[in-house]
């Protein structure tokens, strides 16, 4: 059953489905224009995030603000979430069992969403939305299709912080995202 963006929240807000809720100082929930055709996922908050609330506001958000923007899009256009809403400590990835707690939030989004095409922003995401065997050096800018959504994985910012040679694959997967916003519009239209 679909819920509202509402009792999502306030799901998420409320959550103690697995021990990351001990440690966090705000959840954080995703932000952006909730008919988004665009949707980044990426892992789950760091420490700017925790602290703030929202996603992607430190050094990584402010590289994807630039590739969004490089774009020709404005954060407000689109939708940007996490796989998990609460902080793992040190930054870890999430485990396992703490991303299936926190899925069924994803999930939530997506059907309220309902964006043409998701970019995964580094392993966790595309594990978590595309197959557990993704490899994210092998596997980034080959779409998926799953349930009529374009799925891209791609590098996560902070990769690109650590190795500044991966941010032009990353900006040929980008191309390819707005290559497919562009067929799915002009498909649109001519539905119409
Ligand atoms: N890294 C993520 O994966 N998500 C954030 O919100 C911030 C940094």
């Amino acid at each position: 059953m679909q819920v509202s963006w509402q009792t999502l929240q306030e799901q998420v807000s409320q959550c103690i489905s697995c021990p990351l809720c001990a440690h966090r100082t705000h959840t954080v929930f995703g932000e952006g224009n909730p008919h988004a055709s665009l949707l980044f996922v990426g892992e789950g908050p760091g420490a700017d995030e925790d602290r703030m609330g929202r996603p992607f506001v430190g050094r990584a958000g402010q590289l994807l603000d630039k590739m969004i923007q490089a774009m020709g899009l404005q954060r407000e256009d689109v939708y940007i979430a996490n796989v998990v809403k609460c902080r793992p400590p040190g930054n870890r990835t999430p485990l396992p069992e703490e991303t299936r707690a926190c899925l069924p939030y994803l999930r939530g989004q997506f059907a309220l969403i309902r964006p043409k095409v998701i970019v995964c922003l580094g392993a966790t995401a595309a594990r978590a939305i595309i197959s557990e065997d993704i490899r994210i050096t092998r596997d980034r800018g080959n779409w998926v299709n799953k349930k009529g959504i374009w799925i891209m994985p791609t590098y996560h910012p902070a990769a690109l912080l650590r190795d500044p040679t991966k941010k032009r694959e990353t900006w040929q997967d980008l191309q390819e995202v707005m290559k497919k916003l562009e067929e799915t519009d002009v498909q649109n239209a001519a539905s119409e």
